[in-house]
């Protein structure tokens, strides 16, 4: 049997320096725990525009939809600020969510206890937090129909649509509970049915996924406002939150800033199973380019490499190896290595990118 594909898109800004860690990494892994991947590293955003006039090929497309897992650094930067919307280096990536039909967005908010005073909350109420937001990515009110700004009378009206199918909600729900048997087995679901009528469906529609599909998966339902509130009183009573679009994009914002910097916080995007029962899936940081320190060395790789670690995880089925990066990133924060972006008063001089990276393999 072949090995498993990989597809490396380093892309723009700091995006090769973050990237250039995480291949060092694989090749450990390789080495070191005869976790083999076929590699094959493509161009995406300005990069590509540099040389093909456009954020992604056709072939690159191609290639993403092939692999079993696409691992993406940032795109992105003032030198394309220009370039007409169609050829920006965000819709090379756009065109990659879309293409694959990633509905599913993963954004786990995990503290590391030696960032524990990074975060704006009590230490001990997120101290060893470890929870992840599923927020549906492809529907919901920024894509329903009818949309727009009309007039009526004398004035004008904004609308949009909330609108959710069934098998949307069903198949967002599914990912949830998949990655819940992969981690603490308990999925919180969240919606506003008390005032939506998308929200009763959403409501229903889990509850019969659960009970027909999962019903060993622990199930809770949470008004989103409630839930907001929880997420910052108690966040550790939480393991996976499945929510719509409109309400993961503001509940993953605000549960990542529980755990501190954006150079510690990795995603995933997936979709619908392959052949071979993986998912699509595209991993990324949730940084972006950061061009105020690209190509000085001073970027955290942890958000890249915590990436790559869901990638072992959800796509490759390794957790076991997942937790082994995952703890080496631990121990290397807990014994003060730190980049530029987690420096506070006292601390003495940045670790480089690579010191980052090389630091993170030694543990
Ligand atoms: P940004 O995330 O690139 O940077 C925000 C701030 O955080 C900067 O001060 C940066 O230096 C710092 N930062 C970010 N990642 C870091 C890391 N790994 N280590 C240390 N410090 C880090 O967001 P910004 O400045 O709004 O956007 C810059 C460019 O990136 C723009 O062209 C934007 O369109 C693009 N972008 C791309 C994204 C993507 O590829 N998914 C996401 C967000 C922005
Ligand atoms: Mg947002």
């Amino acid at each position: 049997m072949s090995n498993p594909s990989l597809l490396i898109l380093p892309g723009d800004g700091i995006g090769p320096e973050v990237m250039a860690e995480v291949r060092k990494i694989i090749g450990w892994f390789d080495a070191r725990r005869g976790l083999k991947f076929d590699v094959s590293e493509d161009l995406v955003g300005g990069a590509a525009y540099d040389v093909h006039g456009t954020p992604l090929t056709d072939e690159t497309m191609a290639k993403a939809q092939e692999a079993d897992a696409v691992l993406l650094g940032a795109v992105g930067g003032p030198k394309y600020d220009s370039l007409d919307f169609s050829v920006k280096p965000e819709r090379g990536l756009l065109r990659l969510r879309k293409e694959m039909d990633l509905y599913a967005n993963l954004r786990p908010a995990q503290c590391f206890d030696a960032l524990a005073d990074f975060s704006s909350l009590k230490k001990d109420i997120v101290a060893g937090l470890d929870i992840m937001i599923v927020r549906e990515l492809t529907s919901g009110i920024y894509f329903g129909e009818p949309r727009g700004i009309i007039k009526e009378g004398n004035e004008r009206v904004g609308i949009n649509t909330q609108r959710y199918t069934e098998s949307e909600i069903a198949r967002v729900a599914r990912s949830a509970f998949e990655l819940a048997r992969k981690r603490g087995n308990k999925v919180c679901s969240m919606e506003k049915a008390n005032v939506m009528e998308s929200g009763i469906l959403w409501r229903d529609v889990v509850q019969e996924v659960h009970d027909a599909e999962y019903p060993d998966v622990e199930l809770s339902h949470m008004y989103a406002d409630a839930g907001a509130m929880q997420l910052v009183r108690a966040p550790k009573q939480f393991d996976v939150i499945v929510t719509d679009n409109l309400f993961g994009d503001l509940l993953s914002d605000a549960a990542a800033m529980l755990t501190g910097s954006l150079g510690m916080l990795p995603s995933a995007s997936l979709g619908a199973p392959m052949a071979n029962g993986r998912p699509k899936a595209l991993y990324e940081p949730v940084h972006g380019s950061a061009p105020d320190i690209a190509g000085q060395g001073k970027a955290n790789p942890c958000a890249c490499i915590l990436s790559f670690a869901m990638a072992l995880r959800y796509s490759f089925d390794q957790g076991e190896e997942a937790t082994r990066l995952e703890r080496a990133v631990e121990m290397v924060l807990a014994d003060g290595v730190r980049t530029a972006d987690l420096m506070q008063a006292g601390d003495t001089a940045p670790a480089s990118t690579s010191d980052m990276g090389d630091a993170v393999i030694a543990a």
